[in-house]
């Protein structure tokens, strides 16, 4: 339907979350976030689901927060009703979310793919920050997540010049995790290959594993070593531990369980 502006597709142990404005280049308007949040709410209560694909699909991942939207709001309205917060939602999810962009990544979109744990993208991906060119800056990580990726040297000269960085230069700088060369293969299947095999593994390890990682942006060096050391060792009251080292003596597969 018309309406349904974020499209949901299970896949195993896998939830597709894909951004279904194509006539708008999926611009992220309010009504598209509160279905993506509901999304999210429903994927963190649902223990069958181990991990999360976002993407826009293969033509575009979005082309920013929806400008139209935006353009006759004033200082009152958007502080009081708190404009774009809501958008925090994504990162405070628990799971492991894969991103997977094609096409452009601009504005909120580019800071959309940065919350992503994981990011694939396709060599069509375009990322910018051309909120300078709209009398504005970016307001949901385009000036913090960005330069803790990329750097301020980087991250000022697209903030401050809204310049594009093609799919090359993103995987230069480290702002994606990999990028799908290989002609004819999608990076939205690739996304989901890569988060049914995290689904294969054991879900508190899973989870473990990007709280430490996570950690390491808002700890300095010698807490979040503490705090690794100890989900580490937590990590031994789990059987999916016991399960672990138990297959590798064995040399068979594990069969994790979760707990
Ligand atoms: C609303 C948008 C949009 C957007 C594109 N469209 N981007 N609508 N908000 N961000 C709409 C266009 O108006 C147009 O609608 C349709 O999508 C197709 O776009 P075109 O411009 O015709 O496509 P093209 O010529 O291929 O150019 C693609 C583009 C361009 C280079 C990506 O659309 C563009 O510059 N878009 C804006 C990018 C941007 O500035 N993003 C940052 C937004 S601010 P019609 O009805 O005419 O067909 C932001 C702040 C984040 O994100 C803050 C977070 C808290």
């Amino acid at each position: 339907p018309a309406d349904q502006l974020v499209l949901v597709d299970r896949q195993g142990p896998v939830t597709v979350l894909t951004l279904n404005r194509p006539k708008a280049l999926n611009a992220l308007s309010s009504p598209l976030f509160v279905q993506l949040n509901n999304e999210l709410d429903k994927a963190a209560q649902d223990d069958q689901v181990k991990c999360i694909v976002l993407t826009g699909g293969e033509k575009v991942f979005a082309a920013g927060a929806d400008i139209k939207e935006m353009k006759d709001k004033n200082f009152a309205e958007v502080y009081r009703s708190n404009f774009l917060g809501s958008w925090a939602r994504v990162t405070s999810f628990r799971k492991p979310i894969v991103g997977a962009v094609s096409g452009y990544a601009l504005g909120g979109g580019c800071e959309l793919a940065m919350m992503c744990d994981i990011l694939l993208a396709s060599p069509t991906a375009i990322f910018g920050q051309p909120e300078i060119t709209l009398g504005i800056i970016p307001g949901a990580g385009g000036t913090q997540r960005l330069t803790k990726i990329v750097g301020k040297p980087i991250a000022m000269d697209m903030v401050l010049t809204g310049r594009k960085i093609d799919a090359k230069e993103a995987e230069r700088m480290g702002l994606v995790s990999r990028v799908v060369w290989e002609e004819g293969k999608s990076v939205v299947q690739e996304a989901v290959a890569l988060a049914k095999k995290i689904g294969g593994f054991g879900a508190v390890a899973v989870q473990a594993g990007k709280e430490a990682v996570d950690a390491a942006n808002e700890l300095p060096l010698s807490e979040g070593l503490r705090l690794e050391r100890r989900l580490f060792q937590q990590l031994f009251a789990t059987a999916d531990q016991k399960e672990g080292m138990a297959a590798f003596a064995e040399k068979r597969k594990p069969a994790f369980k979760d707990e």
